[in-house]
């Protein structure tokens, strides 16, 4: 683990960092140069808790909803299947709720940081909550694709109570909302609805940043796969991810740490002299028996990971056929429904002509959109 595969030739200096390694990243920190960090997060800092993320091959949820009668596996998190079927999401909802899952130590490094006074501002594109139950400032997390933090109802917009709709999750039925009866759903952003406010007032502090570290994501969901690339060229950015993402190894200060996220936070804790502490504040907060868990090597997790994903697929599946039988008869959408969806995209996306293409397509976007795989890439 190290810097690996970067694109940049290696007579390349760097601009701002002493080499493109970690201890240099920690002597630029320790030198009072990274003042304004900003961290974006995925879901692969939280694989290590038991939480799949969507597209590792083996245990990603998408790869296992393909098996599936849904068109697209994404189709669990689009509003015109949604409206169709609620139930597959809602299956999904109850094992993926926030509560029954601990912050891993990429979660507490980013606490570690806040505590510090380093941590600008944190965007996720988590729904698990975690950064918060790590225990970062709320007001230093932009949560870019929402939360199951609150709820409402898809037409009226009236909220739903909090303890109604824990209720419904954990026994995975759909609540229906008490003024109109419409279907009700957690401010969770759905492929092509539009991103919290928040997302789009505070996207400039990625322009600001003095140092950007990219944790667990793949950077294939705009807007947010953008906010790498908005950094000026000369910032520090550090990707921690088991494969190299979008940008990320292009530029002169760009570090590469590939591998499991947790252990390359730990190699950046030990560098800063931050290990001890970092370990006492995670053990403290999850316990021994679940910090030794989540140590219990990567192999054993991915089996474990494995069966979880096994059991959300065979019980989505079985509401799938039971939605075959009760309803319609058909588990896809209605034309009508599939018809909805690419307008809403196309309609909500405003192009400048100054930037280039993809950045276009990163920083315009206010819808969550994926990008488009080219066959062979
Ligand atoms: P993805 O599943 O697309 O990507 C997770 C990335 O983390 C992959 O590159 C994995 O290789 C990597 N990874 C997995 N485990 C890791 C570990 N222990 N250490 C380091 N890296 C690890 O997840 P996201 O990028 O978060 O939208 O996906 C973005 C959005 O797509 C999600 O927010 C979700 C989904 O549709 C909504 O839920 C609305």
């Amino acid at each position: 683990m190290g810097q690996e595969v970067s694109a940049v030739p290696e007579t390349t200096k760097p601009e701002n960092l002493s080499e493109r390694s970690l201890p240099a990243v920690a002597d630029y920190i320790k030198s009072g140069k990274a003042r304004k960090v900003v961290v974006l997060t995925g879901a692969g800092i939280s694989t290590a808790a038991g939480i799949p993320d969507f597209r590792s091959p083996e245990t990603g949820l998408y790869a296992n909803l393909a098996a599936l009668e849904l068109e697209e596996p994404e189709d669990v998190f689009s509003l015109p299947f949604f409206k169709e079927n609620p139930k597959p999401f809602y299956v999904l909802a109850k094992d993926l709720y926030p509560g029954k899952f601990h912050p891993t130590i990429s979660h507490v490094f980013i606490s570690l940081l806040a505590t510090k006074g380093l941590l600008y501002q944190l965007f996720t594109q988590n729904i698990d909550c975690l950064e918060r139950a790590a225990g970062v400032p709320a007001d230093l997390i932009v949560e870019a694709h929402g939360s199951f933090a609150s709820q409402r109802c898809i037409d009226c917009k009236t909220p739903y109570p909090d303890d109604k709709m824990r209720e419904h999750v954990s026994r995975a039925e759909v609540p229906h909302c008490e003024k109109c009866n419409g279907l009700v759903k957690p401010d969770i952003v759905f492929f092509h609805e539009n991103l919290p406010s928040l997302f789009f007032d505070r996207r400039h502090m990625a322009e600001e940043a003095d140092l950007i570290l990219v944790l667990g994501t793949s950077l294939t969901v705009h807007p947010f796969a953008g906010l790498p690339d908005l950094a000026p060229f000369e910032v520090p950015r550090v990707l921690f991810n088991m494969e190299r993402v979008g940008s990320l190894g292009s530029q002169p200060d760009d570090v590469l740490v590939l591998g499991d996220c947790d252990t390359g936070v730990r190699q950046l804790a030990n560098a800063l002299g931050w290990r001890e502490e970092l370990e006492a504040e995670w053990r403290k907060l999850v316990g021994d028996e679940e910090a030794d868990r989540q140590l219990e090597g990567s192999s054993k997790r991915q089996v474990e990971l494995h069966d979880e994903v096994s059991q959300l697929v065979h019980d989505v599946d079985k509401v799938l056929h039971v939605h075959d039988v009760s309803s319609s008869g058909s588990s896809s959408p209605s034309p009508e429904a599939v018809a909805e969806k690419e307008p809403i995209a196309a309609t909500q996306q405003e192009v400048q002509q100054s930037e280039s293409a993809s950045v276009k397509e990163s920083v315009e976007t206010t819808t969550l959109t994926e990008e488009v795989k080219v066959s062979g890439a």
